[in-house]
């Protein structure tokens, strides 16, 4: 069988990040499965927000307007037989480095088709401060991927999360990072 390519997005502009700890143990049960896995760190890349413009929609293959740091992501993304998003939970959702680049996936898609990521597998970590996870916002963000991913045709295979609000406090809640790589593992399958 052909190696899957997986590529994680994690978007955590903290050093330590829990967010980031979590995506790390989602890649190493994918890369125990056999997967190869290219991480790429969102904080500090140059992504235009989209402007609705609907430029990319002329076409399949109508590119953004905007050359940025997101053109290389989109053909990653084409190329990718799964894909990992991690991200802290910043006002009830996902930061705003992981919401710009989600917006401007939309120039993966065109004509009014939204076919390109059928089929892919996806795994989500979300990491919040809040102890409680109903008031943390991550049944917010949980959702948005869920529907986003159901809309698009693609195969969620899980969420990894966990509270803490100190930098790298995850390493210690075992429970999560086990969780994480069985949901790597998964992305294999
Ligand atoms: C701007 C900002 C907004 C935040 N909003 C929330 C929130 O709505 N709910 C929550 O539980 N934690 C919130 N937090 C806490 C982070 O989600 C938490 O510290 C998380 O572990 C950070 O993950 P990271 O280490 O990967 O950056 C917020 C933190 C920041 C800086």
């Amino acid at each position: 069988m052909a190696t899957k390519k997986i590529v994680a997005f994690s978007s955590s502009p903290r050093k330590k990040s829990n967010s980031d700890i979590l995506c790390d143990s989602i890649i190493a049960g994918a890369v125990g499965g056999g997967a190869d896995v290219e991480k790429i760190k969102l904080n500090g890349l140059s992504i235009h927000p989209c402007i609705a413009c609907e430029a990319c929609q002329k076409s399949l293959t109508e590119p953004c307007i905007y050359d940025d740091d997101m053109t290389p992501l989109i053909d990653k993304i084409r190329e990718a037989d799964a894909l990992i998003f991690a991200s802290p939970i910043y006002f009830f959702t996902v930061n705003a480095q992981m919401k710009v680049m989600l917006d401007r996936l939309l120039a993966i898609f065109g004509e009014g088709k939204f076919d390109a990521m059928i089929g892919k597998k996806a795994a989500i970590a979300l990491t919040y401060g809040e102890p409680e996870p109903l008031n943390s916002g991550v049944t917010c963000a949980h959702e948005m991927f869920q529907r986003s991913f159901g809309f698009l045709g693609m195969d969620f295979v899980g969420c990894a999360h966990a509270a803490g609000h100190e930098a790298g406090v995850v390493k210690q809640n075992t429970n999560a990072l086990e969780n994480a790589a069985k949901i790597g593992a998964k992305l294999c399958e």
